[in-house]
């Protein structure tokens, strides 16, 4: 085929998402489509498929249930949107866009917002078939073991599509038919608009049903075409909690796959979840229980040990994040370590060569080039320079009651450990603070801060005390 065959059918194609349902299966406030399976909202996969198809000009969502954060997540897209005034069915959804649409020519794909598998490749087959064959529609169809659920394709003995028959309504010879329709249209769309107006009510639901579209068309001499499809995955429509956990358990596969083919090593796949925009660099080991989340980038040759949690962060390379780390929204430079058990809260941003350990939490700190915190600290709204070494037990006071402040520390200070640095404040570089102390106030560069009392000794202490020991309850025993 030709590119500019291709680019002019794409050109001429439409692609209405249906995406107005409630989803009563899921048995949840929110609408079917804004559940998530891969790190993504079921509709947001079909939109993705749907841009291999047709410009985003010629792509419209159909919503109703949650229409604003349904079109919230679409909008970045480009997309357009119809709204559909009660939700009376998939027939009754496409026809809210008839008026909108009816002037386009060309071919118009109509896809369900709940099958979130489906790939740009089979969207592009359906297309070349509906394009070659003529007919006045192509549907895809599979042949599933346990068909219950979904509408029966009645085909004729040429293998064209006569009729769809949904399960509720289905006879039990049909419902014992395996060939199942999977919500997948390409229509020729002047066709489509002429004929949708005499799609009538469902007699048991009441409801107006796309697959009606089939038998209408067949009584008025058109062919409707079925390209049937091997792997049934792809099709799957999500309508219970059980189904979406099916899709998830299946985008994770398949973006695992992808990341150890480009050279990523993940141990223990099946444990690991990864979202969609994920991105890792090759030789990074990626270990058991791990999630990485959001719009994370990894470099390359880091670790991801075991439990570790990592959202829409940036790792560059040879990080190592030991396991159980929690790292959201921030930045950790080429050769740093974190963990065990650290905790990088947002608009952190640990230097090259760092080291965070464990029980260390980050907030909005610029941590410098080989500065270390190993254990023990809350390091929250600060500046602290290259070298810097802050001992265990360190805690940043940066709030007040009313408002937060900064902490601001010179390159190589030594914060011994114990330390209460309350902001705002500023350490000088080269300076030391004193273990134990509660500092208040600036230190100058290279000077010794010690903020604490001064140590008591009694000597003979315990020979001296009063001969009878107290009685254990007693409250001035000491
Ligand atoms: C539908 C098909 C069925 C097919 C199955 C494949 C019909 C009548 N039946 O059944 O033949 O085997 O999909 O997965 O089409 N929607 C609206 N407005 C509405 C109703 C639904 O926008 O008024 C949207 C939903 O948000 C959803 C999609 O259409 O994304 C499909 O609706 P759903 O109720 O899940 O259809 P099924 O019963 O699964
Ligand atoms: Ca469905």
């Amino acid at each position: 085929m030709s590119n500019s065959f291709m680019s002019s059918t794409f050109m001429n194609t439409t692609v209405v998402i249906l995406a107005a349902g409630l989803g009563t299966r899921m048995r949840s406030k929110r609408a079917k489509v804004l559940h998530r399976a891969g790190g993504l909202a079921l509709v947001e996969h079909v939109a993705a498929a749907a841009a291999a198809v047709a410009p985003h000009d010629r792509t419209i969502a159909v919503t109703g249930h949650q229409a604003e954060e349904v079109e919230a997540i679409l909008e970045p897209r480009g997309i357009g949107f119809v709204r559909q005034i009660g939700q009376k069915g998939t027939g009754h959804a496409l026809a809210a866009c008839r008026e909108r649409l009816q002037s386009l020519d060309g071919l118009l794909m109509v896809l369900y917002g709940d099958t979130p598998l489906l790939s740009p490749a089979t969207l592009h087959r359906l297309r070349d078939l509906q394009s070659a064959s003529g007919a006045a529609a192509t549907l895809i169809t599979t042949t599933l073991e346990d068909p219950s659920g979904y509408g029966r394709v009645i085909l004729n003995g040429h293998g064209d599509v006569t009729a769809i028959v949904e399960e509720k309504a289905a006879t039990p010879a049909q419902k014992s038919i395996q060939v199942i329709n999977s919500g997948i249209y390409c229509f020729q769309a002047p066709l489509l608009w002429r004929h949708i107006v005499e799609l009538r009510p469902n007699a048991a639901s009441g409801e107006l049903y796309l697959t009606d579209m089939a038998e209408i068309l067949t009584r008025h001499g058109h062919r409707v075409g079925a390209l049937h499809i091997e792997d049934p995955d792809e099709l799957l429509g999500i309508n219970t909690r059980v189904e979406l956990a099916d899709a998830d358990r299946v985008l994770r596969e398949r973006k695992c796959r992808e990341l150890m083919l480009e050279g990523v090593t993940i141990e223990r796949p099946e444990t690991v979840t990864i979202d969609m925009h994920v991105r890792v660099g090759v030789d990074t080991v990626v270990e058991p229980f791990t999630r990485l989340l959001g719009s994370t980038q990894i470099g390359e040759e880091c670790r991801i040990g075991a439990g570790a949690i990592l959202e829409s962060s940036v790792l560059a390379d040879r990080v190592v994040v030991a396991p159980y780390t929690i790292v959201a929204n921030s930045r950790i430079e080429t050769g740093a370590q974190v963990g065990p058990f650290a905790r990088l809260r947002p608009e952190s941003h640990v230097g090259p060569d760092a080291h965070v350990g464990n029980f260390v939490e980050l907030k909005k700190t610029h941590l410098g080039r080989g500065a270390k915190s190993q254990h023990l600290a809350y390091i929250g709204d600060s500046e602290i320079g290259a070298g810097v070494n802050i001992g265990a037990g360190t805690i940043f006071c940066n709030y007040d009651g009313q408002k937060k402040h900064k902490t601001r520390i010179g390159e190589r200070a030594f914060i011994g450990s114990n330390s209460t640095l309350v902001a705002p404040i500023e350490i000088g570089p080269d300076s030391y603070v004193g273990a134990g102390s509660v500092i208040t106030g600036d230190v100058p560069a290279e000077a010794l801060a010690l903020g604490r009392a001064r140590q008591v000794v009694k000597p003979g202490w315990v020979k001296n005390r009063k001969k009878e020991p107290a009685p254990l309850n007693s409250k001035d025993g000491k």
